[in-house]
């Protein structure tokens, strides 16, 4: 007998534009509770919410476990290091005695392409991409999008240009997907040895020049992912901030910038342009939070995502 199949969230590909624009519109409602002075909600009272991080993570792994808390679900951290995963436990093993508490979201993030999908096929909960290496970082996208949209007032036709180390992003790489799935408009600038071959067969515009930035309304700064650089991509840092680093002389009046955070200030971005009137970086990790309570709220209570993959039985 199989199991009903569960909704989860792996890529951006799992969402129609319908479906983005529904858990916008939840985030937006859920940001009101972040005025109360109890800003609490019961939506999700005895449900539980397992953060599975097998990488780094400060702003992601920070608003999931708030986010799960202020909707009132139960939550769990484990962490690669310091747990089992030391001892060389497999990660369907270590999913298989997570699905022992029953959880009802494992939200993971993993080095590996793909990770999320096993455990989606490894256990009967939710599950909820939070960066597979080089792949997808499908919330990112979802509260990037939400942060222009609050910006802007509208995604339709809006201009985008994601600047520097496309190559290794996954937060690019989910952006632009998210970016063509509501009718904005990305354009990818950087050095040849940090997009990918082929990228614009995605639907978007690229450059080599760093005056593409002139055109678009959102400058979308990339870190230089240097754990994923196995050789060298570009001559030298120094270089790839003169010509390609975000400083205020290529920064013009009315534009706005992102970052998803970690920042290299001074290498990516100027320092004098990440805490500028024009920087809404503080404004993205608000959007994270409010972004990732509709998500698990929309997961555990309305019929919306699309399925992505069947769940197996787990014998
Ligand atoms: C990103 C990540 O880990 O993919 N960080 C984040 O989630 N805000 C981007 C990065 O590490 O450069």
């Amino acid at each position: 007998m199989s199991e009903p199949t569960r909704r989860h969230l792996l890529g951006v590909g799992d969402l129609t534009r319908a479906d983005a624009e529904r858990l916008l519109d939840t985030a937006r409602a859920l940001e009101r509770s972040l005025d109360r002075e109890v800003k609490k909600l019961p939506t999700l009272r005895g449900r539980l919410v397992v953060n599975l991080f097998y990488e780094s993570s400060t702003r992601t792994l920070s608003s999931f476990e708030l986010a799960a808390k202020r909707l009132s679900a139960d939550t769990m951290v484990l962490r690669a290091s310091g747990s089992s995963v030391d001892k060389g436990e497999s990660l369907r093993d270590t999913a298989l005695t997570l699905a022992a508490y029953d959880p009802d979201v494992i939200v993971i993030r993993h080095p590996h392409i793909g990770a999320p999908h096993l455990v989606a096929g490894a256990t009967a909960a939710h599950v909820v991409n939070a960066g597979d290496g080089k792949h997808q970082h499908p919330t990112q996208a979802l509260l990037d999008l939400f942060t222009i949209r609050e910006s802007l007032g509208r995604l339709e036709g809006v201009t985008v240009a994601i600047v520097g180390d496309v190559l290794h992003s996954r937060v690019a790489r989910s952006l632009v997907e998210a970016l063509l799935l509501v009718g904005a408009e990305p354009v990818l600038v950087g050095p040849p040895t940090l997009l990918p071959r082929r990228i614009e067969a995605l639907g978007c515009d690229v450059s080599h020049s760093i005056d593409a930035l002139g055109d678009v309304e959102v400058v979308y700064v990339l870190r230089m992912q240097a754990e994923r650089m196995e050789s060298a991509y570009v001559p030298s840092l120094r270089e790839y901030t003169a010509l390609y680093g975000v400083t205020p002389e290529r920064v013009r009046p009315g534009q706005v910038v992102m970052h998803p955070g970690p920042m290299n200030r001074g290498v990516e971005i100027d320092p004098r342009v990440a805490d500028s009137g024009a920087s809404l970086v503080t404004a993205q990790v608000r959007s994270g939070l409010v972004v990732r309570m509709a998500v698990l709220y929309d997961l555990l209570t309305a019929p919306g995502l699309r399925v992505a993959v069947p769940v197996m039985e787990v014998a």
